[in-house]
């Protein structure tokens, strides 16, 4: 096993402590693996999740995937609706509208925090467009009091996706309670690691019920065992063994997220005196760091890719996330969705980015190593 492939399964394995674990093998003895709209686990996995964030309602889903293409199916949505997307993000943000009928309209991004650039979004809102996903990036909270005010202004459905940031806050407010609908993924990378798992949270009660039977196949509420349909759904519920490490996991987050941050710190303190300018986080923003996330200097551009080889090499793990944004995937050029030209200074951000691992599976001495040995390889790059 190479030196990264060694670590990534560090990084893995700290995500289950002996809590998570004994919470499993109750699930596994209690005779509930799954249980249609949730056992105990997921009843109370929900439930803290509301209570965390301070919303009514929460569904836990098999995937962050899974709860934004539910939410788009809660949409309702017709052929000619326009979704507003950044450019810079998850192929999944893109797919879930396409899925349910509907366009994305890719917008371009800040700078700065690498999400939605406002004015950018004001500037693609047409009479179609219906919704607005805002991807809080890495782990950093998008510039939600000037995003919240256009969806008011402009009649949008502000859509949150949180894959990569639970536990982040906006101005002392949790990331999630924000939009008309939340969308969290709990995938092995995430803050909050359950092996696969989501969770979408509402305030609304209609979208509430939407949700909980598409979820589960469209079953019609509240008397289940009639057996009748309502709506066309899907199978998109968390499982109880997920439930259980989850809940554990969620007891650990705010201190694993503070982990996350002291070591982005350290990178950032030790990679100071170099051009690589890191995402910024602002001064009223909590990030939770998903990723340290950085860009190298524009001279360096067509250098990204042989640079994160070079850190590899080093054993130090590193990524591109993401190399290509949505519009100029194969997929998109090929069913002639979105304009590269449009979103600047998202291909710009995407050809320079790199992210850097502060998983709390980490220690101190070997954020300190890897951030040495970045130096040396930036010095071969000056
Ligand atoms: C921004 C973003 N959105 C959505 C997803 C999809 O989540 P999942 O992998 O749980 O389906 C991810 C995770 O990969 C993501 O990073």
């Amino acid at each position: 096993m190479n030196k990264i492939t060694t670590l990534l399964k560090k990084m893995n394995k700290q995500n289950v402590d002996k809590k998570g674990i004994d919470n499993v093998v109750k699930v596994l003895k209690s005779g509930f693996l799954s249980k249609p709209e949730g056992g105990p686990y997921v009843k109370l996995f929900q439930h803290r999740m509301s209570r965390l964030l301070g919303r009514r309602f929460s569904f836990a889903t098999s995937s962050g995937t899974s709860s934004l293409h539910a939410t788009m199916a809660a949409l309702n949505l017709k052929k000619g609706d326009e979704i507003l997307v950044p450019s810079l993000t998850f192929m999944a943000d893109a797919s879930v509208v396409i899925q349910e009928g509907a366009t994305p309209v890719f917008v371009d991004i800040c700078e700065d925090d690498f999400n939605l650039d406002p004015k950018d979004v004001l500037k693609k809102i047409t009479k179609r467009t219906k919704a607005l996903i805002v991807v809080h990036l890495y782990g950093q909270p998008a510039r939600m009091d000037e995003l919240v005010k256009i969806a008011k202004e402009n009649n949008l459905i502000l859509i949150e996706d949180c894959a990569q940031a639970v536990g982040a806050k906006y101005k002392d407010r949790f990331v999630g309670s924000f939009g008309d609908i939340s969308c969290f993924s709990f995938y092995q990378t995430k803050n909050l690691v359950c092996g696969e798992g989501g969770m979408i949270t509402t305030n609304s009660q209609s979208y509430a019920n939407t949700l909980r039977s598409i979820l589960n196949n469209g079953i019609k509420h509240p008397n289940v065992d009639d057996y009748d349909f309502d709506h066309i759904g899907f199978n998109y519920q968390m499982t109880e063994i997920q439930a259980a490490l989850g809940l554990r996991q969620l007891e650990r987050l705010d201190n694993l997220n503070k982990v996350r941050r002291k070591y982005a710190m350290l990178y950032k303190e030790i990679l100071a005196n170099t051009d690589l300018t890191f995402q910024k986080e602002a001064d009223d923003t909590y990030n939770v760091y998903c990723y340290l996330t950085g860009i190298l200097p524009k001279r360096l551009t067509n250098k990204r890719d042989q640079f994160v080889r070079e850190v590899l090499k080093q054993g130090v793990p590193i990524k591109r996330q993401y190399p290509l944004t949505l519009p100029e995937t194969q997929i998109c050029r090929k069913i002639g969705i979105g304009n590269v030209a449009l979103t600047p200074v998202a291909v710009e951000i995407s050809k320079r980015v790199f992210n850097l691992y502060v998983h709390p599976g980490l220690s101190q001495n070997e954020i300190i190593d890897f951030a040495e040995s970045i130096l040396k390889v930036y010095q071969k790059f000056k």
